[in-house]
């Protein structure tokens, strides 16, 4: 039988559309096995600050379909300190926590790691972000629900784009990785989708779009990954329009759209699975790992695997965007 009686959890990092759905399933997984729950605010500065209320089966009621975080997040610049980490622990042992599920991405997780090899606290981790940038997992939390985002915008964004014969290129959230870039820019038709998974070719870029506007394509698509090589949006639109100027060209950043918005189904169902299998871990005895879902099956990542490796992009779906458009 495990000794965990009481668990704190939290969200960390940059919130993701799904992370209520997973603290939900949290908070009444753990109720359903009679263990206490504390929501931790504001992530790892809350923990420090003392910042933790008891959370009841209602605490969690209609909030699966809420973007965001009922709990807060932030990013704890005193938590990257040992005095910090010695503070939040003295928290938690103040309230009775003994365990912890954190919600959030590789930040997050590197934070659990430092924490839980200076104190004793067993802690499991979901990973919620929308960059799906995490080793262990198909999807992380909140993917879904940015790619569909992004692709509403891009469809919009398209047809002004067609009314004016413009170039556009649009730059996507992913930081350094191009997951939501490449799959909005295949499912919108773009006609190129620059990610920092594979290095940006100029000429190749200019080529195509001549190509198009021989053949009267007379507007196109650019996807851009924030993250990509050529340095983003702007970037990549100077050096296309100073030597091709046959497009009007115009930019345009989604930005933190892409953090918002209702959670889809996709998202919740997963959000709600990772969050009951990390109560479920931590009562069989597991820690330091990250509940992650992979071919439908539930895989426990060590953290230190989560965070040091990164999930590769899919060279078929490179492929398809040369292919298909
Ligand atoms: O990690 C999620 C993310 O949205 C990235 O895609 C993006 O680069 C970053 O967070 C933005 O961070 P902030 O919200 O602190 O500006």
């Amino acid at each position: 039988m495990s000794k965990i009686k009481t668990i704190g959890v939290f969200t960390s990092g940059g919130d993701a559309p799904g992370m209520n759905a997973c603290l939900r399933a949290a908070v009444r997984g753990a109720l359903k096995e009679n263990i206490e729950v504390y929501g931790i605010e504001h992530g790892y500065q809350g923990m420090i600050e003392g910042k933790m209320h008891k959370m009841t089966w209602k605490s969690v009621s209609g909030i699966i379909q809420q973007g965001g975080t009922i709990l807060k997040t932030a990013r704890s610049e005193r938590f990257r300190t040992k005095e910090g980490r010695a503070i939040a622990y003295s928290q938690l042992g103040h309230y009775g926590i003994d365990a912890l599920v954190a919600i959030g991405g590789d930040g997050t997780f590197k934070g659990a790691l430092e924490f839980s090899s200076e104190f004793d606290v067993p802690i499991i981790g979901c990973p919620g972000t929308i960059d799906n940038d995490i080793y262990g997992t198909d999807f992380t939390i909140g993917y879904d629900t940015a790619i569909n985002t992004a692709m509403q915008a891009i469809d919009k964004i398209k047809d002004t784009a067609n009314a004016h014969d413009r170039l556009f290129f649009i730059e996507v959230m992913g930081r350094d990785a191009g997951f939501i870039a490449l799959r909005s820019g295949i499912a919108t038709g773009a006609e190129a989708v620059l990610i920092p998974e594979t290095s940006t070719d100029v000429n190749r870029l200019i080529a195509k779009l001549e190509r198009l506007y021989q053949v009267k394509q007379r507007s196109c698509i650019v996807v851009v990954a924030e993250g990509d090589d050529t340095g983003g949006a702007f970037e990549i639109a100077k050096q296309v329009g100073n030597r091709f100027d046959k497009y009007d060209i115009r930019i345009s950043i989604l930005g933190h759209i892409q953090r918002g918005g209702s959670p889809t189904c996709m998202d919740r169902v997963l959000a709600s699975r990772l969050g009951l299998e990390a109560v479920h871990g931590l009562l069989k005895g597991k820690r330091g790992v990250m509940v992650g879902k992979i071919c439908h099956k539930i895989i426990y990542t060590p953290l230190e695997k989560a965070v040091k490796h990164h999930n590769e992009v899919n060279p078929v779906l490179v492929d398809m965007i040369d292919i298909l458009s």
